[in-house]
């Protein structure tokens, strides 16, 4: 059974029964999606596209979803996300996550609420974002160049090592286009040696509250980032 617990900015996060462990920062769950994957992947992202195909590793609560929504409405992005999830919570939990509140958006509850509900189907959530809930195991997927951005979430390598294999890190590097990145909240020496053996090229950046050090993996050839006026 999963269970609800405050983190230390007052954004929910779950405490998985299946895992024994929680599916975000225990130092703040907005904050840890806001640098780790809006800052690190989507901020960068879109200093070159402006259409942008998300797949993301562990859709969990939904927040990452939501906070990737809210940008796509506020700068005028067009999005497509997938967000892979082999265990959906139970419908009668995501409505008292708190996140709509806190992210000063309660009219977005309703999309909130519809991405839960969009499984293995791709809604228009608002004109800016299309999302489909893919209820499969991460060692399912079998993407080509399919996604400019992977937001890797997936639980710890001591929870669930196998997902931070080099097989399934492949995948992910198949899966992404050329100039496409990854990101995640894991910075283990181990983790990068294998990123970069694969061919991705690496940024440490600094990491949420609580984390020194974050990844982000670019699969080459690198874009040139814009000129200020
Ligand atoms: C760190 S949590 C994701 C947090 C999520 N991004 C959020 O904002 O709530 C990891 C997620 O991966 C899911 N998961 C674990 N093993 C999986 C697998 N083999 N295939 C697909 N999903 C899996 C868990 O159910 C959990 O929702």
């Amino acid at each position: 059974m999963n269970k609800i617990i405050a983190t230390e900015d007052g954004s929910h996060t779950l405490q998985s029964g299946q895992f024994d462990v929680t599916y975000h920062s225990i130092h703040g769950a907005i904050q840890e999606t806001e640098t780790v994957f809006i800052q690190a992947a989507l901020a960068y992202q879109s200093q070159f596209l402006n259409d942008i195909r998300i797949l993301e590793i562990g859709f969990g609560t939904g927040l990452n979803a939501l906070m990737t929504c809210l940008e796509a409405d506020e700068r005028q992005l067009n999005i497509e996300y997938v967000g892979v999830e082999a265990y959906p919570i139970k419908s009668a939990m995501v409505t008292q996550l708190n996140y709509p509140k806190l992210l000063n958006a309660l009219e977005y509850q309703a999309h909130f609420e519809q991405m839960h509900q969009a499984v293995n189907q791709t809604v228009a959530v608002t004109p800016n974002f299309n999302f489909q809930l893919r209820v499969d195991l991460f060692e399912a997927l079998d993407y080509e160049a399919a996604f400019d951005i992977i937001y890797y979430d997936a639980f710890a390598p001591n929870a669930q090592p196998e997902l931070w294999e080099e097989a399934q890190l492949q995948k992910m590097y198949k899966a992404l286009k050329a100039g496409g990145v990854l990101t995640t909240y894991c910075a283990k020496g181990a983790f990068k040696r294998l990123l970069k053996s694969i061919g991705f090229e690496l940024h440490s950046l600094p990491g949420p509250k609580g984390k020194r050090e974050m990844t982000r993996a670019v699969k080459p050839p690198l874009r040139e980032v814009p000129l200020a006026d």
